[in-house]
């Protein structure tokens, strides 16, 4: 049975939805302090999972998360870790290069997390789901039924329509994570917003991560895809101080990924392509594109 957590917001308001903060406390604090410039209330900001991962600060960034109460689903590597599995539950071909770095770096994050942390990280709920005026909103990892599921923008209709159930009818946007790229697209009349990463590039061959911003003005959402710039020199430093492996802490200095194997061919394609940030708006009863 799925954990599920609601909320409800009336008021007018931003809401941010970032994920993939990858053990990058660098990211994570530069992140805040943005929002913290924007005024943007720490209630409003909500985690689509994958906390920890390839970075230097494992606990750093529990530690941050915890201090500023944020709002987060589970990610599958905080899943495994909490029920003390051997892996990162990403699924990889056994023996890629993918596989074998992240024996690396699931056991230097694993190694670090106490038992507080892992109480504190099974408070996480699967899926939250979000009223913000007259719409609905659903926050999963990797899709409504399967938290390791890769789905990418160019992801067949099918892949998304699979995961998505009859007791999902009244959802009017749907916002995952997991991927590590960003995108925006839409499912039947549903808006599915990937979030990208906030601890890593999304292979677009700069060093931005990436995170989401939705408004409310009147029956009209307007998304927005937003790049966050950071000292991303420290963390590879960091990282290489922990004995992490290079190819990531080299992956945060050229913006591209060591590895391509979870991509379809299109996204290889789109590698060091720089991403541009995006603004769309959907019609709640009358969904429309811009
Ligand atoms: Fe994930």
């Amino acid at each position: 049975m799925k954990k599920i957590r609601s909320f409800n917001f009336e008021n007018h308001k931003k809401l941010i939805f970032f994920g993939g903060v990858y053990s990058n406390a660098e990211a994570f604090k530069a992140f805040l302090e943005l929002m913290d410039n924007e005024e943007v209330s720490m209630d409003r900001l909500f985690h689509s999972g994958d906390l920890l991962a390839y970075c230097s600060s494992p606990k750093e960034v529990i530690q941050l998360i915890k201090e500023r109460d944020i709002n987060s689903i589970l990610g599958n590597v905080e899943q495994q870790i909490v029920q003390e599995k051997s892996d990162c539950g990403c699924n990889f071909n056994e023996g890629s290069l993918c596989d074998t770095l992240s024996n690396q770096w699931y056991q230097f994050a694993k190694n670090q997390i106490d038992k507080k942390d892992k109480e504190y990280l099974s408070t996480f709920s699967d899926l939250i789901k979000i009223r913000y005026h007259q719409s609905n909103i659903l926050l999963c990892h990797g899709s409504p039924n399967q938290i390791s599921k890769y789905l990418f923008n160019s992801s067949r209709p099918e892949e998304f329509e699979k995961t998505i159930d009859q007791s999902l009818s009244d959802i009017d946007i749907i916002i995952s994570g997991h991927s590590g790229i960003p995108f925006c697209r839409f499912i039947n009349e549903k808006l599915w917003i990937n979030t990208g990463a906030l601890g890593m590039p999304a292979n677009d061959g700069t060093n931005r991560t990436w995170f989401v911003e939705l408004n409310q003005e009147g029956t009209t959402i307007h998304y927005q895809l937003r790049s966050l710039i950071y000292d991303f020199e420290k963390e590879a430093e960091l990282m290489r101080q922990n004995q992490l492996p290079e190819q990531y802490a080299k992956a945060l200095e050229t913006g591209l990924w060591p590895s391509l194997d979870i991509l379809p061919e299109k996204e290889k394609d789109q590698t060091a392509i720089p991403i541009k940030e995006f603004k769309g708006k959907l019609i709640i009863n009358n969904k429309d594109q811009q």
